[in-house]
């Protein structure tokens, strides 16, 4: 979730640029860095770490090419990089510029064919600086613009040339549109070219961007936040757009050059509220962002020949065909998210998979040899009791496959291999969007596992991940039914517990459901395994006692869902009040519900993507009925650095 800011007027860009990225840090970010037109030069500075590093090599003039044209320039570009391709430092931070270094380039989001694009330059000749994506784009970029010119002047040299040649500035446009037909996957992108001053050009796909329109001065950026203080006039613009702004002129087009229409809007938001994109928690927020955050895991994940590609793979093939045991380390909702994995590995890969908590499991002496595959999962990827796991598991020869949120942090720094989420930072305490990217990275790495162990064909690996390409969806389909369960949230803000129930991976989710609650609500709450029950917590149950009870699909496994069904009457007939999340259709539950919550139709394995949801909105909305802050819960802490 990269900050982006792009400024053209009559001021100096680099201070107005430098405030917008200020405004975007809670987006998180590793570094930064500028690009400006002064002094009739293009002018970068990129800085890993945070803004501060960037404002002191500014103010120190230090390495680069800072000039004091770059405080002059007032056509700049500036970015806050949240590191997917490539770790988090300088050569990797943003703007990338071209060969010829007249072409600057940020850029938000994951270039999905990059690796075919490098290839196709560096056979070319084009020789990267950098491990990311984005440099691609800077270099296609130079190479566009070279031939839009060479057309323009070939037009205007013939007899038939016509009339008087484009806009100049109209050239890093139609480069852009070029490029942008080249690209696949998720992208915002800007760029500036030093030899067309008073422009920069933008083009969006499956990612934001918002025009500031000014007077005598136009902005471009990732959300509002970044322009606010200077004007409240904005244009949202459309999938597969390219805009060009100058200080007096914003033209939009789609890829293919039709001009096209942004939509004018009036930020009516304060600077705090733009933030949190105008809801009223990060949480909120982070809910709403889970369609993309899964939609961006998965993206880029298949190769040519529809092999599973994950991120970084320091353990060869082999031996992850030698793997004959798996233990899955984590805490708290990351441990959740191993239960979930734990049904999916062992069904795919039939390898043996023990769930553990991390802070128990080197304490109890676990059988590890060079044959186990340690998985530690961490969104903030520094929580100590993981990273101490994931040390042990070193020190007994173990591998070490970490699944994590944060780019360039300690425990992929110190795995075998990697697998990156990519669900932008998560502010809020309370993992949401974090835990449905964790399911989804465990399913790719149990897919991957079944696929190199020849346990599964492609095909069948094919299948799945178009199962899961489709879920994104069905968990947008999810939020837009949630009022009903705010609403329950708001009755159940009196209640002195909730219990939750499930069974095989509803079981994990009712952990999950039941966490979200004590963390946010700072209520008792429990999740059990539904078949537990009537081994001792079932005395629990008293008149009006809230039962939640997350159903399995009737058609995926109806054996447990007829048992779940069987525990939905246990706790009535005991006076509970049921909550069940269920299959939209599945009719044998509604007259045992006191509230049916319905979920799309999704394969057994990939349930918890969306029976989770309203859990996650049920907790955050009592939370809000007892006037919590339901982004900073008392007593926590987003990341737990000690044991
Ligand atoms: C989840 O809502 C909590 N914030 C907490 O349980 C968290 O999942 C746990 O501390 C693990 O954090 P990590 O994923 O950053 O390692």
């Amino acid at each position: 979730m990269c900050g982006i800011v792009g400024y053209v007027g009559a001021r100096p860009a680099l201070s107005i640029v430098l405030d917008g990225l200020r405004r975007l840090e809670y987006r998180g970010y590793d570094s930064a860095g500028v690009a400006m037109i002064g002094d009739g030069a293009l002018l970068t500075c990129k800085r890993a770490g945070k803004l501060g590093n960037l404002e002191k090599a500014l103010t120190e003039g230090a390495a680069d090419d800072v000039t004091a044209g770059i405080a002059l320039g007032t056509t700049g570009i500036g970015h806050t990089r949240w590191a997917t391709h490539g770790g988090p430092t300088d050569r990797n931070a943003h703007p990338h510029r071209s060969t010829n270094g007249r072409v600057a380039v940020i850029h938000n989001g994951i270039i999905e064919n990059f690796a075919r694009l490098r290839a196709e330059l560096e056979a070319a000749g084009v020789e990267f600086v950098s491990d990311t994506d984005t440099e691609c784009a800077a270099h296609l970029l130079e190479h566009e613009l070279a031939s839009v010119r060479a057309e323009e002047t070939a037009r205007s040299a013939s007899p038939s040339g016509g009339a008087r040649g484009a806009e100049p500035s109209a050239g890093l446009a139609a480069a852009m549109r070029r490029v942008c037909q080249r690209l696949e996957g998720a992208f915002t992108l800007l760029a500036v070219d030093v030899d067309t001053p008073d422009v920069v050009v933008g083009a969006r796909r499956n990612s934001p961007l918002v025009v500031g329109r000014g007077q005598g001065e136009n902005y471009l950026a990732s959300d509002v936040s970044a322009f606010i203080e200077h004007t409240r006039d904005a244009v949202e613009l459309g999938q597969d757009q390219v805009v060009l702004i100058t200080p007096d002129r914003i033209e939009i087009t789609d890829f293919d050059g039709n001009e096209a229409i942004g939509k004018d809007f009036h930020v009516d938001w304060d600077a705090s509220a733009a933030e949190k994109g105008g809801y009223d928690y990060f949480m909120l927020k982070e809910i709403a962002e889970q369609p993309r955050a899964v939609a961006d895991t998965l993206r880029g994940r298949l190769g040519e020949a529809g092999e599973l590609m994950l991120d970084e793979m320091r353990i060869t093939e082999q031996d992850l065909r030698d793997v004959d045991k798996i233990f899955i380390v984590a805490c708290g909702t990351a441990y959740h998210a191993g239960l979930v994995a734990k049904y999916a590995i062992e069904h795919w890969t039939r390898i043996p998979c023990e769930v553990e908590l991390a802070s128990e499991f080197r304490y109890r002496d676990p059988v590890l040899d060079r044959s186990t595959l340690v998985v530690a999962i961490s969104q903030s990827g520094e929580t100590m009791d993981t990273l101490m796991a994931l040390r042990h598991a070193k020190e007994q020869k173990a591998r070490v496959l970490a699944i994590c949120n944060t780019n360039g942090s300690t425990i992929p720094r110190e795995s075998d291999a990697v697998l990156y989420t990519h669900a932008g930072p998560e502010v809020a305490v309370a993992s949401t969007k974090a835990f449905l990217t964790q399911l989804v990275a465990c399913y790719l790495v149990g897919l991957h596992l079944a696929q190199v162990r020849g346990v599964k064909y492609a095909d069948e690996v094919g299948a799945v991940l178009t199962q899961l390409q489709a879920m994104p969806a069905a968990i947008e389909q999810v939020l837009e039914t949630m009022e009903p369960v705010r609403e329950l949230g708001r009755e159940l803000a009196r209640a002195r517990s909730v219990l939750f129930i499930g069974r095989h991976v509803g079981y994990p989710v009712a952990l999950e459901g039941a966490l979200k609650l004590k963390e946010l609500a700072y209520m008792h709450a429990e999740g059990f395994a539904a078949g537990e029950l009537k081994h001792g917590p079932i005395a629990l149950i008293d008149e009006g006692c809230p039962v939640i009870c997350v159903v399995p699909s009737p058609v995926g496994r109806a054996v447990l869902h007829d048992k779940v069904m069987s525990n939905i009457q246990e706790v009535r007939a005991r006076g509970a009040r049921t909550i069940v999340i269920a299959e939209r259709g599945d009719e044998a539950v509604r007259p045992y519900a006191d509230h049916l919550i319905e979920v799309p139709p999704t394969p057994t394995l990939l349930t918890p993507l969306v029976t989770t949801v309203p859990l996650q909105v049920l907790a955050c909305e009592i939370a809000t009925a007892r006037g919590h802050d339901v982004d900073q819960p008392r007593n926590l802490a987003k990341s737990v650095t000690v044991e």
